[in-house]
């Protein structure tokens, strides 16, 4: 068994929870948050043995071997860095930090350390996602000459929704891009294996002003749009935007990011346009990947492990007609993560199957690019 503690008890820290209770092997040996009474209720029905109300007592736990930082965005770097400092391993949520210095600083930490480092970038994970990197990498799909789409939501439609995340001292100086375009960024380079080299981008505050409810919310929460109005507070993160971008073969590439889109919950979509066929997939219908001819009607495949890819198989646990959603990606990059661990290899050479503090921070570089290109209304190269 190997020892994990997760410090944050909002809509992540439980989603980690839940996994670590699924893949097996794994002991959750401490929860901590500055949410107490709602870390002691999870304690008591998962039967964790142990509740921190400061992150510190639970990476100073001595028998805690691995650390899953599901806070907010500002604590991600001091709760990793003294965790790598005390020797455990990490999984972070993303993104990684708020500056690219500072997750440079954390992969540097990490190497020096020989730490297994892992970030949920967690849509990978679904097995459709993993037949499509399979369909690129076998060339099915040809050069790739587009890639395209958006990640759109609407939970913060309202200037009356507010969150943390809106806070840049907390959420940091980008909201969209860090937020949900981190995700969708991650997702298409790792499908292509093709990095985003270049970048204009053109982002937007919707609401320039918000009305802070009381006590502050929760992600996703129930009370969105419907709390008391106490404070009108200056947004300077922007809600929505356009990122045009180039990848490292030439391929040309667009995409729309919104958490302001009505009636878009979490519709992250690609299409990959290739030179022997076309790909798109949908986040909301994970189960289905739609295959694009010019000579021969398009295709929908349906998740069913007999007909993926030998590669995209262990991601499917269950058989065709049996849907995958959400709670399974973090399951699936949790086997790989703990697996790795259990292996004893070293996470400094060779490949790693899941994302790394390496992809998080390129993921920053990427979210700085975009606000770098937004103020100066220029194209920015990703170094
Ligand atoms: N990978 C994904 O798909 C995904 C999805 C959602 C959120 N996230 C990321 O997870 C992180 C948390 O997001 P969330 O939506 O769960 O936020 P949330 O507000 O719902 O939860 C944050 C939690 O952190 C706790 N916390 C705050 N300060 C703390 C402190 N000093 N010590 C200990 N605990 C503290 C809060 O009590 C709360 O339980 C964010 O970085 C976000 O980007 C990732």
């Amino acid at each position: 068994m190997l020892n994990a503690a997760i410090i944050g008890t909002g809509f992540i820290g439980p989603v980690h929870l839940e996994a670590l209770m699924r893949i097996g092997g794994v002991r959750i040996a401490a929860i901590a948050s500055n949410e107490p009474e709602k870390a002691r209720s999870l304690a008591s029905r998962f039967s964790i043995p142990r509740v921190y109300d400061r992150w510190e007592d639970a990476v100073a736990d001595p028998e805690v071997q691995v650390i899953h930082t599901c806070t907010p965005n500002n604590l991600h770097f001091p709760i990793n860095s003294v965790a790598i400092a005390a020797g455990k391993h990490v999984l972070s949520e993303k993104p990684l930090s708020l500056t690219a210095a500072e997750s440079a600083e954390l992969v540097r930490l990490a190497r020096e350390r020989g730490v297994v480092n892992g970030v949920n970038f967690t849509y990978r994970f679904y097995p459709l996602v993993q037949h499509a990197r399979a369909l690129v990498r076998g060339g099915e799909l040809g050069s790739i000459y587009l890639v395209h789409g958006h990640y759109l939501q609407d939970w913060l439609y309202y200037d009356t929704d507010y969150n943390w995340r809106l806070e840049p001292d907390i959420g940091g100086a980008s909201r969209a891009t860090a937020d949900i375009g981190s995700h969708w960024c991650d997702l298409i380079q790792f499908i292509t294996g093709l990095r985003i080299r270049s970048i204009c981008a053109d982002l937007v505050t919707i609401h320039k002003n918000r009305k802070r409810p009381p006590a502050s919310s929760e992600t996703f929460g129930a009370d969105q749009g419907q709390s008391g109005i106490t404070e009108s507070v200056e947004v300077t993160t922007e809600d929505a935007g356009v990122i045009m971008f180039r990848l490292e073969n030439g391929a040309r590439g667009a995409c729309t990011l919104s958490q302001v889109s009505a009636g878009r919950k979490n519709r992250e979509w690609f299409e990959i346009d290739g030179s022997a066929m076309a790909m798109a997939w949908d986040q909301e219908e994970p189960n289905t990947l739609w295959i694009g001819h010019r000579d021969r009607p398009n295709e929908l495949l349906i998740k069913d492990p007999s007909l993926l890819r030998q590669e995209a198989r262990p991601y499917a646990h269950y058989p065709g007609g049996h849907p995958e959603g959400y709670p399974d990606g973090p399951k699936n990059l949790f086997l790989q993560f703990y697996e790795f661990i259990r292996s004893g290899r070293d996470p400094r050479s060779g490949p790693i199957p899941f994302p790394t503090f390496e992809d998080g921070h390129w993921a920053n570089k990427i979210v700085e690019a975009v606000l770098t290109s937004t103020r100066t209304r220029q194209w920015v190269d990703v170094r």
